[in-house]
């Protein structure tokens, strides 16, 4: 066994998003909440909702269907599958045993679900390439799955930050997207900013707390990146900032992405001693270029946790990675409880072919309007399974839940 010496990084990604989605204008008007809160307050547009027949599973398993329906990535060429979630459906079967089988993944393969709140995702990316790294990959992929549904208490200021979908990211050496950057920077600290307790279906959350939380989590993360490569003897002292092309945030809603970028250049200037005169025209210029031009599809899928970044990160390859190709990006991921890690990764030569196969427009386009009674319905009746009509084509879905089991019926759909 010999360790992987090129690079490692995503090879390529699958995006599933829910067919139904609820305009968060008609949400503020039934909860006498003016508009503008949350179209400019949180910067959130609409939220995707689940029908009965989907769950963590479908969702995680119709993003890995789209991914190997691109072709380039096969079941039969992953050894390790990953899936990242904080909507478990039992406390001891993973969600990725189940993906194991509907996708048709060898026997010979690591299976296992992982969890730290919307971290898990990139937990899970960092693992399997290190496993590449390591030479136990042996030629062969990782499969990163991170897959949720996003909910809190109707009625509740979080309830406009929901949000469902999933993304599935290959892993591998000699990646088509992403070439990722072998250091990283992490934060970890115990706070109650956000849990779910075993029982509760909805999560709990301190709200204001919680991005505060997140703003120090991303400092930390990016004091430890900027020492972790000094470590490295690279001696650049220019803001972190400029020597990206694009910075992608973990997005609960897309207003945080704009306070992370704010902090971020706060504690870049001060580190650096360059604080602009002008230092809110800076911002609104830097954030207008590097940050808001990749939150159009949170802005119109809402919060889905542990796939968040990689939501942003699909829609940056599939609108720009023409644009990008050499280019480094950055990207934080936190996870509340708390940890997070800031990385960097540089788009390969070719990326823009690979990207344009992702189809996040697609899905976006494709989606049917729910009134808010008809999200207050499906809210209430939970995920029990059913038929799904035919306008949902997708992979998979749950046909029904019996006897505490969970019973997936493919549909005939390669993606
Ligand atoms: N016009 C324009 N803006 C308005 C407005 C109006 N009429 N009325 C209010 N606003 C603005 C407020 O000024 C505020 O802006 P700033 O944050 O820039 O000050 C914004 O709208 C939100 O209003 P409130 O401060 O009143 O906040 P809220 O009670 O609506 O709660 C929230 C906001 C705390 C984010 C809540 O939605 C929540 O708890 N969400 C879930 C938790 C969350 O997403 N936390 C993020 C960090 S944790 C994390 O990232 C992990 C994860 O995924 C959960």
């Amino acid at each position: 066994m010999t360790a992987e010496t090129g690079t490692v990084g995503v090879d390529q990604i699958g995006i599933y998003l829910p067919h139904r989605v609820l305009p968060l204008d008609t949400l503020a008007a039934a909860r006498k909440v003016p508009t503008e809160k949350i179209h400019i307050g949180l910067g959130a547009y609409q939220m995707a909702v689940t029908a009965p027949w989907e769950d963590a599973v479908t969702l995680g398993a119709n993003a890995a269907a789209r991914l190997f329906a691109q072709g380039q990535v096969k079941p039969e060429e992953i050894g390790l599958l990953i899936v990242a979630t904080e909507t478990a459906v039992d406390h001891a079967k993973p969600v990725s045993i189940f993906l194991h089988d509907l996708l048709g993944i060898p026997n010979n393969c690591r299976v296992f679900e992982l969890k730290h709140a919307c971290y898990g995702g990139t937990a899970g990316v960092m693992m399997a390439a290190d496993w590449i790294r390591s030479g136990a990959a042996a030629g062969r992929k990782a499969l990163v799955v991170s897959t949720d549904i996003a909910r809190y208490p109707l009625q509740s200021s979080a309830e406009f930050t929901q949000g469902a979908g999933a993304a599935a990211v290959a892993v591998s050496a000699q990646p088509r997207l992403l070439a990722l950057d072998p250091i990283s920077g992490v934060y970890a600290k115990n706070v109650y900013d956000f849990w779910r307790p075993l029982d509760k279906r909805e999560a709990l959350v301190d709200g204001k707390f919680s991005v505060d939380c997140y703003l120090d989590a991303l400092a930390g993360a990016v004091a430890d990146f900027c020492a972790a490569r000094n470590r490295t003897g690279d001696k650049n002292t220019a803001p972190l900032y400029t020597q990206l092309a694009a910075l992608l945030y973990h997005t609960p809603f897309p207003k945080m992405a704009y306070k992370a970028h704010l902090r971020l250049l706060e504690s870049e200037w001060q580190r650096t001693g360059t604080q602009p005169a002008d230092a809110a025209a800076a911002a609104a210029r830097s954030y207008a270029e590097l940050v808001d031009p990749w939150l159009e599809a949170s802005r119109k899928v809402g919060n889905i946790y542990t796939a968040s970044l990689y939501l942003c990160l699909a829609w940056l390859a599939e609108r720009a990675a023409d644009r990008f190709e050499g280019k480094r990006v950055g990207l934080f991921s936190y996870g509340s409880g708390c940890c997070a890690e800031f990385f960097t990764g540089t788009f390969v030569p070719g990326s823009a072919q690979t990207a344009a196969r992702i189809g996040v427009a697609d899905l976006l386009a494709a989606r049917q309007q729910l009134t808010v009674e008809e999200y207050e319905r499906l809210a209430r009746d939970g995920t029990n399974g059913g038929v799904p009509p035919s306008g949902d084509a997708a992979f998979c879905h749950l046909a029904a839940v019996r006897d505490e089991k969970r019973f997936y019926e493919r549909n005939g759909i390669t993606g």
